[in-house]
Parts: structure tokens; C-alpha cells; sequence
């Protein structure tokens, strides 16, 4: 047990800097900025961010989950409602999403509360989906306990089967959540850990910018 080599693995963080002089007043452009850049760099999985929930007991959880639209309103995803998650966002809407993207020595961390997006919204993208991808959305109780991986794909084919060359419906339980943010903060990783890290909060509607120790 214990891995002696994790105390040898340091980077140095050199790829940028952040200097609070020259950002847009509102986080929505500087998020939109870093996501088209993620996204144009070749960054791995740029979408993926992790979401982080709690139960109203305080006990968190978190996962990755994909940023399928950013709009005016927030960040949306899609999921199933009745996972864990769906069962903690129902009765604690506070939640967070942690964006990290290696080859920019970047995070972002974003915190707010969580609606569900309009079904209309939800049909749209579940049919964009391909077909195999709407019957394991229909097929998985997502977050439940099941006998096996061959009962998994025994109801996917059986599914499959029954639903072949007709207009799969999206189930009730499947759906987008949008997270609404109140607070950003961009982080860019610095030589000798004096990393910048500049946070935006939601102040009676307007955006207030500063520095944090890193
Ligand atoms: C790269 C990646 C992308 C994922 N995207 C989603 C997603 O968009 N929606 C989703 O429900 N689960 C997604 N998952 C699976 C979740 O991480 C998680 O296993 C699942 O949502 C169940 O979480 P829960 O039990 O906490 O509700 C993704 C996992 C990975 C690693």
C-alpha cells in the first residue's frame, strides 16, 4: 500500500495569466471566452463539468455530467429526474459545476440553483439524441440497483426490438435541469502555486469582480 511516486508528480503552471484590469464586466462572456477556447485548443472533454449536489441533510455527492446548451438564463444538462441527483436537486435546488481543463491550466467553479428547462426544450434534445442513445434512456433507472449487465442489455434489445422504426417518445423522467449561476470563479494556474483566481457574485442583479488569495 501507499504510492511513493504521487510526491514526485508537480507540475508548474505556466500556459496564462489573468489580470483583473482587462476582463468583461459580466462572467457570461468570460465563460463563453474560455468554453470557445477549451473547445478550439483541443482540450479533452471539454463539456464534461463536474455537478455537485447535497441532500438537505448536507451530505454531498458529485458527478460529471455534460453542458449541453449555455444560454441566457444558465448551463443546462440532461439526465434522468429520478437519479440520486435528480432526488437531491428536487429537495436542494442549490447546487455547483466545476469545470478543469489540463492543457489550459484552467478551472472554473460555478454555483447557483437548478430548474428544470421547459419540456418542449427537453423533446427538442431528446430527439437530436441517435436512436440507441433515447432507448437507454428510456431502459435505465438511473442510480438503481440492478442483477446484471446482461439484464441491461436484454431489456435494451428487447426495447429496441419492440420500438423498431417508430418515433421513440421521451420519458417523463428524462429531462434538462439549468443551473443558474450566482457566482463564478475563473482560476489560472501560476509558476510557484500564486495562481490568479478572480471572482464574479451576483449582487441585486449586478456582477461584482475581485481577487482571491490563491
Ligand atoms: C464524460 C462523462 C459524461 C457524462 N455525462 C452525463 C450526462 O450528461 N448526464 C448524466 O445523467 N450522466 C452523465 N454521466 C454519468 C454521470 O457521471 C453519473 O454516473 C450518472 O449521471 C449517475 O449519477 P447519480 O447517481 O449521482 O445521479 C457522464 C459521465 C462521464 C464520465
Amino acid at each position: 500500500m501507499g504510492n511513493p511516486n504521487l510526491l514526485k508528480y508537480r507540475k508548474e503552471y505556466n500556459a496564462g495569466f489573468l489580470d483583473e484590469k482587462n476582463l468583461p464586466e459580466t462572467p457570461d462572456v468570460l465563460f463563453e471566452q474560455w468554453l470557445n477556447h477549451a473547445i478550439n485548443s483541443g482540450a479533452e472533454e471539454p463539456l464534461a463539468m463536474n455537478l455537485a449536489t447535497s441532500t438537505t441533510g448536507g451530505k454531498p455527492s458529485s458527478r460529471i455530467v455534460l453542458l449541453r446548451e449555455f444560454n441566457k438564463k444558465g448551463l443546462v444538462f440532461y439526465t434522468n429526474y429520478k437519479s440520486r441527483k435528480g432526488k437531491e436537486i428536487f429537495k436542494n435546488h442549490y447546487a455547483a459545476v466545476n469545470f478543469f481543463w489540463p492543457l489550459l491550466e484552467r478551472q472554473i467553479r460555478i454555483e447557483g440553483e437548478i430548474i428544470k428547462t421547459k419540456k418542449q426544450d427537453s423533446d427538442r434534445y431528446f430527439k437530436s439524441r441517435p436512436a440507441e442513445s433515447q432507448i437507454s434512456a428510456i431502459i435505465s433507472e438511473q442510480s438503481k440497483q440492478i442483477p446484471s449487465r446482461h439484464f441491461l442489455e436484454k431489456q435494451f434489445q428487447d426495447i429496441k426490438t419492440s420500438l423498431f422504426e417508430k418515433d421513440i417518445m421521451r420519458p417523463e423522467n428524462w429531462g434538462g435541469y439549468i443551473l443558474i449561476p450566482s457566482l463564478y470563479e475563473f482560476w489560472q494556474g501560476r509558476p510557484h502555486r500564486l495562481n490568479d483566481r478572480i471572482v464574479y457574485t451576483l449582487d441585486n442583479e449586478n456582477w461584482e469582480k475581485c481577487r482571491l488569495a490563491p
